[in-house]
């Protein structure tokens, strides 16, 4: 994607509702794991819903060079398990392109498979902290060797006789949790991760789908998780909800723009997945949830959404595990609302696709919102009418992008993105969709 030429984007006022049913892409986080767990499974796993947006793209790819077999059976994605401990030494660099959760999760899987393998990214991931899986997964037995500051290219040799990992997280990363379940799968003996926070339990979720034993059991505010190692996990049906991270986007266009109303279909409800609706919800948007039903080991519904003047908001740091990819665009919500919100404890932000706490006051300052950061939160004065007219840098960001499009529809000028190229990675097809419901959005 970083040799694509740039696509500059502009996003035009909304004069007419939005309107329209429409369905997302599939869950990212499902879809890598589906993946990945389809890949050290006996047997075949058929996935329907798979995202087919470059992040995943990568984890196919890396998949299939340690000898896993991934083909397109019409809109099914068909993969032949190797068996735990069973992949095959890659012949040349894994290349995770854009993702984290891509080259975190696989880190797992490497630290115990005895081969040496080399991993890599684009710009934009050989920025972010690597650390955070080295360290417990060296516990395994594993050799890691990173480039300063611990990150990629990573070098890894993976551990002969792994030993099985204990550890408590320090941050709240289901990334770095499904890290080490992910080695503790060829490791012998009971694999255990306490989280301080809960974090998504796709991974769970889906372990058990594939007939893994594992328990889960409350510790205070958070979770202790217990894998039993060398399992023979077999190969299963996935279908993969919509994503809620994506769902986002025209969801609080629709809760933005004045007169529209919109359904989005088949979208993931996992409860740690839904802080950004609980957030909403207290703003006072109107969001009906219909067809609620659970597929897989996984909740989904409808999701109805209506205009709504919204309120500020005062977001807890608690929250931010089960809306850690939402901050942008709430943020985006937030410039709309009466009053002064407070988004906090947003850390984390800063180590994502880019440092989104500081992209995001920078993308609504340069509509004429005024923000502040203050330590870890993020506080951002609501306003009846938002000048627009800026320019947003999107620096190799997905969410930074669409956050900046939907903007857009709301500002009174038009707003413009530098490059919307990585869209791509996680919502293929996001403007002709947004076109579908009435958005303005044209090339610059
Ligand atoms: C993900 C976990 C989150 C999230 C990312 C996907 C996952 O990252 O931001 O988009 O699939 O496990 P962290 O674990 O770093 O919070």
């Amino acid at each position: 994607m970083e040799s694509q030429p740039a696509k500059p984007l502009t996003a035009g006022r909304s004069t007419a509702p939005l309107s329209g049913e429409i369905a997302v892409p599939g869950d990212k986080s499902i879809s890598h794991r589906a993946l990945m767990f389809g890949a050290l499974a006996v047997g075949q796993t058929r996935i329907t819903g798979l995202l087919q947006g470059e992040d995943v793209l990568r984890t196919a790819a890396a998949m299939r060079a340690l000898g896993a077999e991934i083909r397109k059976d019409g809109e099914s994605w068909i993969v032949a398990g190797r068996g735990i401990g069973a992949l095959t030494a890659p012949d040349d660099v894994l290349d995770m392109g854009n993702s984290g959760t891509a080259a975190r999760l696989l880190a797992g899987i490497l630290a115990t498979h005895d081969f040496y393998s080399v991993m890599t990214g684009d710009a934009s991931l050989r920025t972010r902290p690597m650390k955070r899986v080295i360290e417990p997964l060296k516990m395994s037995g594993a050799t890691f060797t990173a480039r300063a500051g611990d990150r990629l290219p990573l070098t890894i040799q993976g551990a002969r006789d792994a030993l099985p990992i204990s550890y408590r997280l320090p941050v709240a990363s289901a990334q770095v949790k499904s890290a080490v379940l992910l080695a503790g799968l060829n490791a012998r003996g009971i694999t255990e991760v306490e989280e301080p926070e809960p974090t998504r339990d796709h991974s769970e979720n889906m372990l058990r789908h594939f007939g893994a034993e594992l328990t889960v059991s409350q510790q205070g505010k958070g979770r202790v998780i217990r894998l039993t190692g060398q399992p023979e996990l077999r190969g299963a049906d996935v279908a993969v909800p919509g994503d809620p991270s994506s769902a986002a986007f025209p969801l609080v266009a629709g809760l933005l723009v004045p007169g529209s109303r919109l359904t989005i279909r088949n979208v993931g409800l996992n409860p740690l997945r839904t802080g950004l609706f609980d957030t909403l919800r207290e703003m006072g948007a109107d969001l009906t949830i219909r067809n609620a039903r659970t597929q897989g080991g996984e909740l989904l519904g409808d999701v109805i959404v209506e205009h709504t003047a919204l309120n500020a908001v005062d977001v807890p740091p608690e929250r931010a595990p089960s809306m850690i990819d939402e901050y942008l665009i709430l943020a985006v919500a937030c410039a709309t609302a009466r009053g002064t919100s407070r988004l906090r404890g947003l850390a984390e932000l800063r180590v994502k696709e880019s440092d989104r706490l500081a992209a995001t006051a920078a993308m609504l300052r340069a509509g004429g919102v005024r923000v502040e950061i203050e330590g870890d939160d993020l506080i951002v004065h609501g306003a009846a009418r938002i000048p627009g007219g800026g320019l947003v840098q999107t620096h190799m960001d997905h969410r930074l992008a669409m956050s900046a499009l939907v903007f857009g529809q709301i500002t009174e000028a038009e707003m413009r993105v530098d490059d919307a190229t990585f869209i791509d990675t996680s919502f293929p097809g996001f403007v002709t969709l947004m076109h579908q419901l009435g958005a303005r959005i044209t090339a610059s």
